[in-house]
C-alpha cells in the first residue's frame, strides 16, 4: 500500500513538471465528459431521462466488472520477468534431449509472465492458508507460448483426473452450512490412499510457504522432451529459489500474520519487485529414458511420487528473474490463462493420466471464464506471429492475418493465397501402443512407502508440526475417518501412525456440537430413511 501511494505521488510530481498532461476524462467512444457528477434530470429535482448515455455506459460497465473467478487457484499474484538458458543439461548440450529453441544457446533470453496462487478458496481469501501454492509460468518463446503450470510441492493428491472435481468439492466449504469442515476433506482423503504422501507434505510446514518468493516450484506431472531425431525422454521440471531462499511457516506463525494481513504474499512480491529486489529461480529437469521402468517400485507416470534427488539428479537448464509488476491486476493477472496443453516444438506430453485430464480442463474453463477469444488478450497472446483461420466469437477485436495472406481465404488448404502448413523441424515423436482399452489403476500404486520416507526425512520440529496439525484437523472427524487415516499413516511409517493415534487419543473428545457432524448426521438419517445407506 505504502509503495503504491508513493508511486501515485511521483506521477503527480511528473505531471506538474511537464506542465500538466491532458488528462481529460472521456467515455469509451472518445467523447470528452463535461459533467461526471450530475445525471441529466428534468429540472434539478425532476425524473431522470433514458438518454443519459454516459451514466448508462458507466453503470452498465460497472455492473459487469466481475468475471467468474478461477474455479481453483482464484487467489493469486503475478509478475513479468525473463528466463535465461544455460544451453547445457548435466554437462551435455541440451539438444541431445530436446530441440526446444528456448533452451539451446547459453544466455538466450525468453520473456515470461508468472502467476502464483493458493488453490482452494476464493479471490480474497487469506494467503496464509494451508494449501498447495500454484506456480504457473508463461514463456513467450519464438515458437509461440509454453506454459509450465506447476505447484510449489513436487507431487499431487491423486493420479486420476476423474477424481479431481470430487477432491476439490471435499476441500471446499460444506454445501449446506458454507463452513469449512476438515471432516469432509479427510473423508475423501481417507478413501484415497494415494493422497497419503501429499497429506504428509501439506500438514507439515511445507504446507504454508512464507510467501511466493521463498518457495520452490514443480511441474509435478511427467512431461517429455523430444530431440531432432524424434526420441522422447521423460522429464520433470523443478524451480529452486536462488538468493531469496526457501521459507515455510508454522501454524502459529501463519495465524499471527493472518490476524493482521490477509494479503501478505501479494504485498511481499509486489514490494520486492518495486524496490528492485528481483526474485530468482533456477529451473532444473530430471530426465529418464522413455518407458515403463520396471526396475522402479513406482510408475514414472504417477504424479503422487517423487523422483528422489539422490537417484535422479536435478540438472539445471536456466534461470528466471521476475523484474516487473503488472500495470493492472485485472487486465493482466486475473485474465491470464495458463494451460498444460500449451507446449512448443521439442516439448511433449507424457501419458501421465492426470496431465492428460488437466489438458482438457484449462482451455475449457478459460473459454468460459475469460471468453472465446481469450488468447487475443495482451497477457495471453504470444510474441511470436499468429496466423489462424479462427474467426469471430465474442470480443474478437483483430483478425489473425499473416502478412501477404489473402484475407478472403479463411480456410486451408487453398491455392488462392491462404495460410500454409509449417515444415516439421525434426522427426515426429511417435510412441507405439499395444494394449486393451481399460479402466484400471497403474499396477505399481505403492501408496505409502514414499510418504514414510518423507516423514523420516523431516526435521524433528517439522514432524512435531505435522502431528499437531493433523491432530487439530482430525480431532473433529468421526472415528471411521480418523481410523482410516491412522491406518494410512501406520502403513507409511509405524512411528508416524502411532504418534498421530496417541496424540488424537489425548486430544479433546470430539465436540458434539461440531456443526459439520450435526448436519452430516442429518444427511445420514435422510439417506437411511430413503433406503440409500452410504
Ligand atoms: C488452475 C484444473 C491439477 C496447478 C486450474 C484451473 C482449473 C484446473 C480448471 C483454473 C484455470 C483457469 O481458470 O484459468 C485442474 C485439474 C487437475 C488439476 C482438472 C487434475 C486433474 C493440477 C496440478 C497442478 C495444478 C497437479 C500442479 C502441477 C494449477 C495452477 C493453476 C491451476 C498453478 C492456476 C493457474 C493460474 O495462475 O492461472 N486447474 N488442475 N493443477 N492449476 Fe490445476
Amino acid at each position: 500500500e505504502a509503495t503504491s501511494r508513493r508511486k501515485g505521488a511521483d506521477i503527480l510530481d511528473e505531471n506538474k513538471q511537464a506542465g500538466g498532461a491532458d488528462r481529460t476524462l472521456t467515455n469509451r467512444q472518445g467523447h470528452p465528459i463535461t459533467d461526471n457528477q450530475n445525471i441529466r434530470t428534468v429540472g434539478s429535482r425532476g425524473p431522470s431521462t433514458l438518454e443519459n448515455y454516459h451514466f448508462i455506459e458507466k453503470t452498465s460497465h460497472f455492473d459487469r466488472e466481475r468475471v467468474p473467478e478461477r474455479v481453483v487457484h482464484a487467489r493469486g499474484a503475478g509478475a513479468y520477468g525473463v528466463f535465461e538458458a544455460y544451453g547445457t543439461v548435466g554437462g551435455e548440450p541440451v539438444s541431445k534431449y530436446t530441440r526446444a529453441k528456448l533452451f539451446q544457446e547459453k544466455g538466450k533470453q525468453t520473456p515470461v509472465f508468472v502467476r502464483f496462487s493458493t488453490v482452494v478458496h476464493g479471490g480474497h481469501s487469506p494467503e496464509t492458508l494451508r494449501d498447495p501454492r500454484g506456480f504457473a509460468v508463461k514463456f513467450y518463446t519464438e515458437d509461440g507460448n509454453w506454459d509450465l503450470v506447476g505447484n510449489n510441492l513436487k507431487i499431487f493428491f491423486i493420479r486420476d483426473p476423474l477424481k479431481f472435481p470430487d477432491m476439490v468439492h471435499s476441500f471446499r466449504p460444506d454445501p449446506v452450512t458454507n463452513l469449512n469442515d476438515p471432516e469432509r476433506m479427510f473423508d475423501f482423503l481417507s478413501n484415497s490412499p494415494e493422497a497419503t504422501h501429499m497429506v504428509t507434505f501439506l500438514f507439515s510446514p511445507w504446507g504454508i510457504p512464507a510467501n511466493y518468493r521463498q518457495m520452490q516450484g514443480s511441474g509435478v506431472n511427467t512431461y517429455k522432451w523430444v530431440n531432432k531425431d524424434g526420441t522422447g525422454y521423460l522429464v520433470k521440471y523443478h524451480w529452486e529459489p536462488l538468493k531469496q531462499g526457501i521459507k515455510n511457516l508454522t501454524q502459529d506463525e501463519a495465524e499471527a500474520i493472518q490476524a493482521k494481513n490477509t494479503s501478505h504474499a501479494t504485498q511481499d512480491l509486489y514490494e520486492a519487485i518495486d524496490r528492485g529486489d528481483y526474485p530468482e529461480w533456477e529451473l532444473s529437469v530430471q530426465i529418464l529414458e522413455d518407458g515403463e521402468h520396471p526396475e522402479l517400485d513406482f510408475d514414472p507416470l504417477d504424479p503422487t511420487k517423487l523422483w528422489v534427488k539422490e537417484k535422479f539428479p536435478f540438472l539445471p537448464v536456466g534461470k528466471m528473474t521476475l523484474n516487473r509488476n503488472p500495470d493492472n491486476y485485472f487486465a493482466e493477472v486475473e485474465q491470464a490463462a495458463f494451460g498444460t496443453g500449451v507446449l512448443v516444438d521439442g516439448l511433449d506430453f507424457s501419458d501421465d493420466k492426470l496431465l492428460q485430464g488437466r489438458t482438457f480442463s484449462y482451455s475449457d474453463t478459460q473459454r468460459y471464464r475469460v471468453g472465446t477469444n481469450y488468447l487475443q488478450l495482451p497477457v495471453n497472446s504470444p510474441k511470436a506471429p499468429v496466423a489462424t483461420n479462427q474467426r469471430d466469437g465474442q470480443m474478437e477485436y483483430k483478425v489473425d492475418l499473416a502478412p501477404g495472406q489473402n484475407p478472403h481465404v479463411n480456410y486451408e488448404p487453398s491455392s488462392l493465397g491462404g495460410l500454409t502448413e509449417a515444415r516439421p523441424s525434426g522427426a515426429e515423436h511417435e510412441p507405439a501402443y499395444e494394449a486393451r482399452l481399460v479402466r484400471e489403476k497403474l499396477d505399481r500404486p505403492n501408496d505409502f512407502s514414499q510418504a514414510g520416507d518423507t516423514y523420516r526425512k523431516f526435521e524433528p520440529w517439522e514432524q512435531d508440526e505435522l502431528i499437531q496439525n493433523l491432530v487439530d484437523a482430525l480431532k473433529v472427524c468421526r472415528p471411521v475417518v480418523r481410523d482410516k487415516m491412522i491406518g494410512h499413516f501406520k502403513q507409511a511409517d509405524a512411528d508416524y501412525g502411532r504418534r498421530v493415534a496417541e496424540a488424537l487419543a489425548s486430544a479433546e473428545a470430539v465436540d458434539a456440537s461440531h456443526l459439520g457432524n450435526e448436519s452430516m448426521r442429518e444427511g445420514q438419517q435422510l439417506a437411511d430413511r430413503s433406503g440409500h445407506r452410504t
